[in-house]
């Protein structure tokens, strides 16, 4: 197992360029299957989640060749339809095949993902919708089985903006027979990548990135290639690494408009943000000024951003108070962060944090990916040293992470943990 140590104390300069999307990436690659043939993906990161989903694919009889940043998934054979626990605990995203399965074949078998470490996320809103469209859903041995001649098209209302459940059911509607129109769909970057795809393949998707998609069923769908957006959150974690650091960075291949809700709080932070031809300089403060964030769906401030916005926090003047609402257990990384002498006390969702004026470096263990990019932004404001042991989380969803801020001048190196 591998581990990072970070002497802190750098402030960070120079230039870094952004990464695909895992978020986009994961069920892009997922839609391959609704077009047989073959796919080309560009922009792809490099990442565990990548490679899992790649053996997904290749289990359920696709073919998958990669070349740098370019996968080409050749899905013609895609003939098996069942998705094994042994890949989906290991990536809860893989549920997405069950939407694409089953309007293509008409029926699929795939593990149930159980619980994870930030919450239970349970998959119920993705079920209940597919059933909705015709489906006969069944739950036998840890399994989802649905079944399905042709899926038909309905009017779905999620009872909370989903994700997964929303990306689920727009590729199952995109070859139902007749109009589905999702209500209260989830309003990410990421849905509006995924329907430039499918709408690419032939589908007929409208309203992606507000909360009606309205989505008219085709009979088949054709192989495409594809960009990957940026990823929006390896973005996020630059600029609050820039911030954190006092650092003055300039970040390429990213979208500001993606981050509003982040952009406004670090701006209130006392950050400077400025955008010129596409590249992003950020300019951290002296010392942020402590700010209140509530995480919420897009374009809230997202979830996915809570861990490191709270180690920016950890050092400001004053206290902030941050509430965590997409997911119920998403403070592990509190308990570590305490442990860099932060000041923070958690009730409930919410989490008080007075900030101190210097943090100072500690072993510390990786919990999740999110979580992890946090350890990181703390050891790298923190004096002394910071190792980051199981940091196969991190390795899950941020390319290269180390190399791209040792390029930014952070003393960090990735060692192999005896
Ligand atoms: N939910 C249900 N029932 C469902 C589906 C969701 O109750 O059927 C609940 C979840 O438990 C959660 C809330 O709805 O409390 C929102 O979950 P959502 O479905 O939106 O999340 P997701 O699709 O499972 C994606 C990202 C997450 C990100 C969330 C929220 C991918 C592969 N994952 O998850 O990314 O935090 O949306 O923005 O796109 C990460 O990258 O670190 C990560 C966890």
């Amino acid at each position: 197992m591998d581990k990072l140590i970070i002497k802190g104390g750098k402030k960070l300069t120079g230039e870094v360029s952004v990464s695909g999307s895992k978020n986009a990436a994961l069920p892009i690659f997922i839609s391959t299957i609704l077009a047989p043939g073959l796919n080309e993906i560009r922009n792809v990161p490099f990442l565990r989640d990548i490679n899992t989903t790649i053996k997904v694919l290749e289990s359920l009889g696709a073919v998958v060749e990669g070349n740098g940043n370019i996968v080409r998934i050749d899905t013609t054979h895609v003939n098996n339809v069942e998705a094994t626990y042994d890949l989906v605990k290991t990536m809860r995203a893989s549920v997405l095949v069950l939407g694409p399965l089953l309007a293509r074949h008409g029926r699929a078998r795939v593990s149930l993902p159980g619980g994870c470490a930030i919450g239970a996320r349970p998959i119920n809103l993705h079920l209940k919708g597919l059933a909705a469209l015709g489906a006969d859903i069944r739950l036998e041995h840890g399994y989802v089985e649905a079944k399905a001649k042709r899926l038909k098209g309905a009017r779905i209302n999620f009872d909370i903006a989903t994700v997964g459940g929303t990306e689920q059911l727009m590729m199952a509607a995109a070859l139902a027979k007749g109009e589905t129109v999702l209500e209260n769909a989830a309003r990410e970057p990421e849905i509006i990548d995924l329907a430039d795809i499918l709408n690419r393949m032939g589908a007929k998707i409208e309203g992606a990135g507000t909360d009606t998609i309205r989505i008219t069923g085709v009979k088949e769908l054709a192989p495409v290639t594809h960009d990957v957006m940026p990823d929006r959150i390896e973005a996020g974690t630059f600029m609050v690494a820039a911030a954190i650091t006092g650092g003055d960075i300039k970040i390429r291949n990213m979208k500001l408009e993606h981050l509003d809700a982040l952009v406004f709080k670090l701006q209130d932070a006392g950050v400077e943000i400025t955008n010129r031809d596409n590249v992003v300089r950020v300019k951290g403060p002296r010392r942020p000024r402590a700010i209140n964030i509530k995480t919420r769906p897009y374009p809230g401030f997202p979830t996915d951003m809570q861990a490191q916005f709270m180690a920016l926090m950890c050092v400001a003047d004053g206290a902030s108070v941050i509430s965590e609402n997409i997911f119920e257990n998403r403070f592990m990384h509190v308990s570590e962060l305490l442990r860099f002498g932060a000041d923070i006390t958690i009730e409930g969702n919410t989490a008080t944090v007075k900030g101190v004026k210097k943090l100072s470096g500690a072993p510390v263990m990786a919990t999740d990916l999110r979580a992890s990019a946090s350890l990181i932004l703390a050891g790298l404001a923190a004096d002394n040293t910071t190792e980051i042991s199981r940091i196969y989380h991190l390795d899950r969803g941020y390319d290269s992470i180390e190399k791209k801020l040792a390029g930014l001048g952070a003393d960090i190196k990735r060692v192999k943990e005896s």
